[in-house]
């Protein structure tokens, strides 16, 4: 049975994060350096807010647009940009008159588990997709993308179809993912210039 209070859910109250999640953007990010100051980052799924406060206190005068279907409100930073819609139906062009161009893409977006490994792992993979539908659109040339993804049978195939769009793409999964979670982390580093 999961473990709620866990050492990184009171590590994340401790510092006053909104969620255990953010040590894995931590992770990620003390691993790869993507998060630097002055970027433009677009953070899908946002919600309850965690990956953005850890943005927020790495990108300086840079600015964020976060996306969730549910509201944040518990971030008061005039860097800070909330849209509340679903990405999987959200016109592109129209998100683009929002955010302008984007440095980097960062997704924590999950569909709420059924129990169903490959239902799950689906419903995942068709969010990732969108993910990189998105930054195909807003995102600059030698951008990077973070995304969440349910390990399927699929995503090996995927991956490497996403090594013609960016010049590094690689899997990983953060000490602070749950062990038990079938989740890591696509990690797509400086995007192509023809995408
Ligand atoms: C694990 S939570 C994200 C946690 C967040 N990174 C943090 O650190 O606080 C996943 C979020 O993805 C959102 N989500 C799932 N599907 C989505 C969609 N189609 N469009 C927008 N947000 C979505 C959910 O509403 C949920 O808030």
């Amino acid at each position: 049975m999961k473990k709620v209070h866990d050492y990184y859910f009171k590590k994340a109250k401790q510092e006053k994060y909104h969620a255990r999640s953010v040590f894995k953007l931590k992770e990620i990010d003390d691993r790869f350096r993507i998060i630097k100051r002055g970027l433009t980052v677009l953070d899908i799924g946002c919600a309850p807010g965690s990956w953005s406060q850890y943005l927020l206190e790495k990108i300086g005068s840079g600015m964020i647009v976060g996306i969730d279907i549910v509201r944040v409100n518990n971030i008061d930073d005039s860097r800070f940009t909330f849209i509340q819609d679903d990405i999987m139906k959200i016109d592109l062009e129209e998100l683009k008159e929002k955010t302008g161009n984007i440095d980097l893409i960062v997704s924590d977006a999950c569909p709420s588990t059924t129990g169903n490994k490959f239902m799950d792992a689906s419903r995942s993979i068709s969010i990732v997709k969108r993910v990189f539908e998105i930054s195909a659109s807003l995102l600059k040339k030698e951008g990077s993308v973070v995304a969440k993804i349910l390990m399927g049978e699929d995503v090996g195939e995927y991956v490497k179809e996403l090594q013609k769009m960016f010049n590094r793409v690689t899997l990983t999964k953060p000490k602070s993912s749950r062990k038990e979670s079938r989740e890591m982390f696509i990690i797509a580093i400086s995007k192509r210039a023809e995408s």
